[in-house]
This record gives structure tokens, sequence and C-alpha cells, in this order.
């Protein structure tokens, strides 16, 4: 096994390397966090073979630990920095020093890190113990950090490999996850045994979450988005139970009120699709414009309980679904649709029907929820599944729905990018699709109630 050092003052970025590194290798690492440090280290284990290190520490910058190496030992010397060589002084003949010294910019990409290394060192050895995919459930990193101190194991997906970044009891705080959110990643994994218990212990949580007694409009959206996200995997372990019932109706109930005061469609698109819980962020924003259609077409909603009716379809439509990242699936060009297995494919298909099966199971939710939720991917030219409607034989807060979660697709994909400006092309790029593509039928008013609405956004 190859023995590497890794050098830097700041501990996090050690760790990430470290967990980068080992996921991809069969290695053993020491860490130093100076150049003084690095020396020492360096004396003790004459089996190192390459050096990482980052140039400014106190106690000791790259070039000291650059400098000893180029005079004691010459091993591969992979320098981290955000400047160029010429800034970094006391570092003379970098590359002539050793043919695989190699400059890693700040912040450094994995593949090109494993290129120079594996250049460096041919014959290193892969970690081939990869463990399968079935073993382990997704869940979005920001949600996770929410409820830490249950304190699960938690890993990392890299290159196909699961890589443990906590053990069980590890997790202090939100801020041990932030660091790997502020690397990019997104997402993490649990053990199946694990995350089933992580799902039943977070329970009361969320419960509390949809129930508190002076919500702001933000921690409201933000339990919606949850809650759609645990449903989703709730139902699957234990089904809809009493505990689940209370939270679907408190959480209706905490969404209806906050309906009345509509949020800026634009921050809000920004704010929402950015946190990686697509499925709760589609949720919550096709409620809001389904309210937007609704109140255009001069619905009564006090009358036909209509809010109470899609709040409930948005947090139930996707609630069968067997992965919460089948979500993002709107329609069968999705291409995670066409990765998917035959039966994955015909699973896919049939959530309409079982989400619909599933919402009728809960005790007072209104009839046409069942109907919405059928619904839910059926288009107005006939091409949705599972059944293939036209325009006039989905219902009229079936196309309703259709069209906000249409417009919750459409917006998602660009919420990174959403601005001022380009939300004014946006619009009129939206405008034209749902002009092409949507105005069939009944759905034609619809479309009108929405581009009516979405001006005063
Ligand atoms: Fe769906
Ligand atoms: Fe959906």
């Amino acid at each position: 096994m190859s023995k590497f050092l890794i050098v830097d003052d700041e501990a996090d970025l050690r760790d990430i390397l470290r967990f980068v590194l080992e996921a991809k290798y069969k290695v053993e690492i020491l860490e130093a966090g100076s150049g003084e440090e690095a020396l020492e280290i360096l004396r003790q284990h004459p089996d190192i073979e390459m050096i990482f290190s980052d140039y400014g520490m106190p106690n000791g910058n790259g070039a000291v630990v650059f400098n000893y190496n180029k005079n004691a030992k010459n091993i591969p010397f992979f320098l981290f920095t955000g400047a160029t060589l010429e800034d970094c002084e006391g570092i003379k003949d970098f590359h002539k020093t050793h043919i695989k010294n190699c400059l890693i910019g700040k912040p450094f990409e994995d593949d090109f890190l494993f290129t120079q290394i594996e250049k460096a060192i041919p014959n290193i050895s892969n970690d081939q113990s990869l463990t399968s995919t079935h073993d382990y459930k997704r869940l979005p990193l920001d949600f996770v950090a929410e409820y830490v101190h249950y304190s699960p194991a938690v890993y990392i997906k890299l290159s196909d490999r699961f890589i443990k970044i906590f053990h069980r009891g590890d997790l202090q705080s939100s801020d041990d996850i932030k660091k790997y959110l502020a690397r990019g990643e997104k997402f993490c994994y649990l053990q199946k045994n694990d995350f089933k218990e992580f799902i039943f212990q977070i329970t009361d949580e969320i419960q509390k979450k949809v129930s508190a007694k002076a919500p702001t409009a933000g921690s409201v959206d933000k339990a919606a988005m949850d809650t759609a996200l645990y449903l989703q995997q709730a139902c699957k372990i234990f089904g809809i139970k009493e505990a689940q019932q209370r939270i679907i109706h408190a959480c209706v109930e905490s969404c209806v009120k906050n309906l009345h005061t509509p949020p800026k469609l634009q921050e809000f698109a920004k704010d929402i699709f950015t946190k990686n819980n697509y499925l709760g962020a589609h949720s919550l924003f096709s409620i809001h414009i389904s309210y937007l259609i609704s109140r255009n077409l001069n619905f009564d909603f006090f009358g036909q309980q209509l809010l109470d009716k899609f709040t409930f379809a948005g947090i139930l439509h996707d609630i069968s679904l067997e992965e919460e990242e089948y979500s993002e699936i709107f329609d069968t060009n999705h291409p995670k649709f066409a990765k998917l297995t035959a039966l994955s494919k015909e699973k896919l298909k049939q959530h309409p029907n079982e989400s619909a099966k599933l919402s009728m199971e809960i005790r007072n939710v209104p009839q046409e929820v069942a109907t919405i939720i059928r619904e839910h991917h059926e288009r107005p030219d006939g091409s949705g599944f599972p059944r293939g409607l036209g325009a006039n034989a989905i219902s009229l807060l079936g196309a309703i729905y259709i069209v906000a979660l249409k417009v919750a697709d459409f917006i998602s994909v660009r919420a990174e990018a959403l601005s001022e400006e380009s939300f004014d092309n946006l619009r009129l790029e939206l405008k034209s699709e749902l002009l092409q593509n949507y105005y069939h039928g009944q759905f034609r008013k619809v479309v009108d109630a929405f581009l009516k609405g979405i001006d005063m956004y």
C-alpha cells in the first residue's frame, strides 16, 4: 500500500483531500498541519511515496517542504495553490527538480488529480472494494444537515465508490456537513438499515416542524419540502400510519395559510430549487403555481376547498416513487428515464396511480385529490402516462396541476442562473413553450390564467 503525506494548515482541506484519495486508492495517509510538522513526519517515515502540500502555511510554508524533499528524498511533490509558481517564493525549478512534480489548482478537479497521481505512480492500486448502489439510500446533504443529531454513518459517492465521511455518532453539527456542500457535493448516502432508523427517528421532528405555532413563510416552505421528501421515503418503510397522517394534515393546514402571501417567484424559485431536494421543491412550487392559476380563473377557493386539494396533491403526488431522484423525470424524454431498467420504467409509469391509491388511505382527503394525482403526468397532446389522456379527457383541476408542474420543471432547471433580467427572458420562453405544447382544449384557459398571473410576480 502506498503511503502519502498531506500538508495543509486547514484541517477541512486535509479531510477533503484524504477522502478523495482514500476513495480512489488503497493508500495510507499521513497528515501534517505545517511545514515543520511535515519535515518531522518525512524523517520518521522514509517510505512515504508522495507529498501533497499547500503553499501558504504558518510554521513552515510549502517552500520549506519542497526544499527539504528536493535535498533529502526527491519524491513526487504536488503543490496545491491558487497562485502561479512564480508567486511561490522559495520554490525554484519546480518541474526540473522532479519530472513528476505537479502544480494543482485550488479548488482541485478530482479527475485531473487522479491522472497526475497515476502518471507519478503508475502501479498505484485502486481500491476495488466496490459496494452496490442497492445497499445505500440517497438523501440531499442539506436535508441530512437539518437532522444531524441522530448522527447516522454517512457516505459520499465518488467515482462509483461509497466513502464513509462520518462514522455513527461522529456528526456533531450541520457545519460538519456544510464543508461538503461548499465543495459542491449535493447528496450523501446512508446504508439501508441506518436509513430506515434515521427516517423513523426524524418522524417526531418533522411533525414538530409542520405544526410550529408561530411559523414564518420560510419555515412553512422548508417544512413542506422536508415533509414531501420524508413522506416519499417513510411510506415505503412504514406505510401511512397515524404519525404520517398527522404530518400530512398539519403540513396542508400550514401551507394553505401561507398561500395567501404569495412569494416573489424569481427569488422563491432560486431559493428552493438550489436546495437539492427536488422532490420537495417542485411539490411546493407546484402548489403555489396552482394557487396562482386558480386565482386568475376566479375560482371560489373556500367553497371548493381548492387550496387544500392542490396542497394535498402537491405533497402526495410523487409519494409512491421508487427513488426520490425520479421526481425529476417529468416525461419519458428525460435522460434519467432512458437509464432505468424495464421494471423501473413500468413502476415509474404507474406511480400516478399508486400515489392516488395511497392518497385515498388518508382520512378527510377530498376525492378530487386522487384524480389530480392520477393525472399529473398526462399531457394535453395525449403523450403522457399512464393513460395517454387528451386535453379534454383530463379534469380541470388536473389540467391546472399539470401546467403548474410543467412550470416547476421549466423553472427548476434554470433556477441557478436566475436573475432579474434573465427572469424576463425566461417568462417569454416559458410562454412560447406553453402556447406551443399546452394550448389545447380546456388547457387554453389554464395557460391564459397562468400567463395573466406571471406578470404580477
Ligand atoms: Fe410524478
Ligand atoms: Fe412530481
